[in-house]
């Protein structure tokens, strides 16, 4: 089988005590979607952090368009064309809107003024309140924020950790469609979602993950008509 894009390897490792992750592996191709789901404190967000070079991993790799960058460290994976939104504290919140857009681009030396636009484009509200403090935004415009930073770098993969956590179904559709729309444009999407059957309807790929390992891993598509999935996972 080809190499994918993105893959965090048998990945095993933890915080420093005892493995969080086991022989966990989570990828994703150019311009797909890939979602992991599962139970509060599976290990999701732990995965996106190694797979992000947040975790020293003790066994497995992450490689990046066949390249190991098991050893590099967050910010030079940023400047391999990674772009990760955390699941808390993914925004400044006293700084505006266009503030926060111009921190996200923090490695860049270019114009990045055609950047801004684009987000402002997918965005249209973060243009009118480009002035504003970040965080007198409501919750799923303080999302857009943080989407729309990770997008300052011109990353080819966005990791989203939970980026509707918090939100309405009508709020969390439209960021969805967003997203959908990242894809199309050839960057991949690797996700965390907590509104699981949701996301697995735009996935082109899902994990589900339980205490740290892989329980299920194929197409969104086949996951939804899978009776244990949904019955374990997706509430029937
Ligand atoms: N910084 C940390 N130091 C030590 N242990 C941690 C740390 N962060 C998370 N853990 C532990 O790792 C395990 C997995 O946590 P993780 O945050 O990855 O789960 P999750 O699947 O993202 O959960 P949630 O759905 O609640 O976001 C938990 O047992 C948690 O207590
Ligand atoms: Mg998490």
């Amino acid at each position: 089988m080809a190499e994918p894009f993105l893959i965090g390897d048998a990945m095993t490792g933890g915080y420093g005590g005892a493995d969080i992750l086991h022989d966990c592996t989570i990828a994703v191709e150019k311009g797909q979607i890939a979602v992991i789901v599962g139970p509060n404190g599976a290990g999701k967000s732990t995965a996106m952090k190694a797979v992000f070079g947040m975790l020293k991993l003790r066994l497995g790799a992450v490689r990046l368009e066949g390249e190991d960058i098991s050893a590099l460290t967050p910010q030079a994976r940023v400047a391999k064309g990674m772009g990760f939104v955390p699941q808390t504290s993914n925004i400044f919140p006293s700084m505006t809107v266009e503030e926060n857009l111009e921190m996200g681009a923090f490695i860049r030396r270019d114009d990045i003024a055609a950047t801004m636009e684009q987000v402002y484009t997918l965005f249209p509200i973060l243009r009118d309140k480009r002035g504003q403090a970040a965080g007198e935004l409501s919750g799923g415009q303080r999302q857009q924020v943080a989407v729309g930073r990770a997008l300052m770098t011109q990353p080819k993969v966005l990791m989203l950790d939970e980026p509707t956590a918090g939100v309405s179904p009508i709020v969390m559709d439209e960021l969805f469609d967003r997203i959908i729309e990242i894809a199309r444009t050839g960057i991949s999407i690797l996700m965390v979602e907590q509104n699981a059957r949701q996301a697995l309807e735009i996935a082109d790929k899902g994990y589900v993950l339980v205490q740290g390992a892989n329980r299920y891993t194929d197409t969104g598509a086949a996951l939804l008509a899978d009776p244990d999935v949904r019955k374990s996972f997706l509430g029937g």
